[in-house]
């Protein structure tokens, strides 16, 4: 099973990946996609000895000069791992059931345009939820609403801050993100 990740950010979930892959040879991670050139998510990768490749989001929308790289890089399953940009129809089209994106937040809440990262536990403290989480789904068209893979959930409370609340999901993605695309990768044909 050959793996590509696709992340704008920071990239502790690449970290994450990479590292609970490391030992386990049926799951390569062969390649790590951005369009952010200095992202923190393309030193883990190379760190690790892992192929980089920087895109422009044109060049996303064109669909050929990354469709060409990933059928080079003989991609089984592409993970979206803190990625920004919208993949467009036609990309997924022709990698039906094969994209899966990250949320930090148990969808359908929550999701959509500019729901991202800090906006997204911005929103959920405002609104003064008891709960929040995690959320990974398969990516189609419309934007977060794909169908759900699997949630995991965290309290919260009057005290949560929106510190707070990016560490109790940074917790939840490191110990659930890895294990869920493993658990994916053994029971699914991909
Ligand atoms: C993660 O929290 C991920 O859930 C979120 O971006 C962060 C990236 O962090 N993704 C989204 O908001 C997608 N809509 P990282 O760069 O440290 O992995």
């Amino acid at each position: 099973m050959r793996i590509a990740l696709f992340a704008s950010g920071t990239g502790s979930n690449v970290k994450n990946i990479i590292e609970y892959f490391s030992d386990k040879p049926k799951v390569s991670i062969v390649s790590v996609y951005s369009n952010k050139q200095n992202a923190g998510a393309l030193t883990h990768a190379t760190n690790a000895g892992i192929l980089t490749r920087v895109f422009s989001g044109a060049q996303l929308k064109e669909i050929a000069p990354i469709y060409q790289l990933i059928e080079q890089d003989r991609v089984d399953l592409i993970v979206l791992a803190g990625f920004l940009l919208k993949i467009p129809e036609e990309f997924i089209v022709k990698f039906k059931g094969k994209i899966i994106n990250l949320h930090p937040s148990l969808l359908p809440k929550y999701g959509g345009k500019g729901m991202y990262g800090n906006n997204v536990h911005k929103a959920v403290l405002a609104a003064g939820e008891k709960k929040t989480g995690i959320t990974i789904h398969y990516v189609n068209e419309h934007y977060d609403k794909g169908a759900i893979i699997k949630q995991f959930e965290t309290a919260l409370s009057t005290e949560d801050t929106l510190e707070s609340v990016g560490l109790k999901i940074k917790e939840l993605e490191k110990k659930y993100f890895p294990s869920t695309i493993e658990e994916l990768t053994t029971t699914t044909q991909l």
